[in-house]
């Protein structure tokens, strides 16, 4: 256990699985109490409860971040065991046809309620919530898909654009609060939002695409991530880092 994020509280949407599990599980490391928020319950507790029994704080909320709501009562539950120092907005999906080339308006509303209209409603009241800490420190998941095109993947490809727009505006807008906000761009990463919607040949054709020949994993996701949030990173805000294995080099 580290000191680096010592006596800090952090919130992580879509920690009951994948990127958002490993970067609960370092902030924890590091010391801090982490708010894992996810709609997944069942998945949520297995994470908080592996934090708890290798020694971090860990508190589960279960929230669906496309409910204004709820995510409002998720940023009070965090304020209420001190105040909120960290936030990552990392909760999406892919999309049902993210990978199939089908299109429905259903699924273009979905996608962005959770994956740009989400990352709006956290910050929305994650920033209050900060101001009143006196300062803080937020990432937002994007994708490489936040700067370059996916056949098949309009609307995640327009979410992913729309959340590095959200995390320039917030962060021009509130640095003179002693908020940073930063953006994170992963290439494809080996998470269940990949590997459970692909076969072995298309997985190989993917990892294929990245120069280094893999796919991530969420370690590295989390890594810089982490970084980002910590105080090593003071002086950056506003921007967009990719962990892409070179795919968009
Ligand atoms: P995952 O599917 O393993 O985990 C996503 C988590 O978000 C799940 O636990 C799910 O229950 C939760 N979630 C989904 N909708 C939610 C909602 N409305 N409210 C609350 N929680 C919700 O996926 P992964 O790969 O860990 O993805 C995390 C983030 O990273 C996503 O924003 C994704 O778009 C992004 N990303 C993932 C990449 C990948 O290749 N895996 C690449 C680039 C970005």
């Amino acid at each position: 256990m580290s000191t680096r994020f010592e006596n800090q509280i952090a919130v992580v949407t879509g920690a009951a699985s994948g990127i958002g599990a490993a970067i609960a599980r370092e902030l924890a490391a590091g010391g801090a109490h982490v708010v894992l928020a996810d709609r997944d319950g069942k998945h949520l507790e297995n994470v908080a409860d592996g934090i708890k029994a290798s020694g971090g704080q860990a508190s589960a909320f279960e929230v669906d971040v496309s409910s204004p709501d709820q995510v409002q009562a998720m940023v009070e539950f965090a304020e209420k065991l001190g105040g909120l120092d960290l936030a990552v907005n990392n909760a999406g999906i892919g999309g049902e046809a993210h990978f199939t080339g089908e299109y429905t308006i259903e699924g273009w509303h979905q996608v962005i309620d959770i994956n740009l209209n989400g990352v709006f409603y956290c910050m929305r009241y994650e920033l209050p919530a900060m101001i009143r800490r006196g300062g803080g420190a937020i990432v937002n998941m994007s994708s490489i898909l936040g700067s370059v095109a996916f056949a098949t993947a309009p609307a995640y490809v327009a979410a992913k654009h729309g959340v590095i727009g959200l995390t320039k505006t917030a962060a021009v807008e509130y640095a003179d609060k002693k908020i940073r906000v930063n953006s994170v761009g992963p290439g494809f990463i080996d998470t269940p939002m990949v590997t459970k919607h692909l076969d072995a040949e298309t997985l190989k054709g993917i990892a294929g695409m990245h120069p280094v020949g893999r796919l991530g994993t969420v370690e590295e996701v989390s890594a810089l991530t982490c970084f980002l949030l910590s105080r090593e990173a003071s002086f950056i805000t506003g921007s967009y880092h990719l962990v892409d294995g070179g795919y968009t080099a």
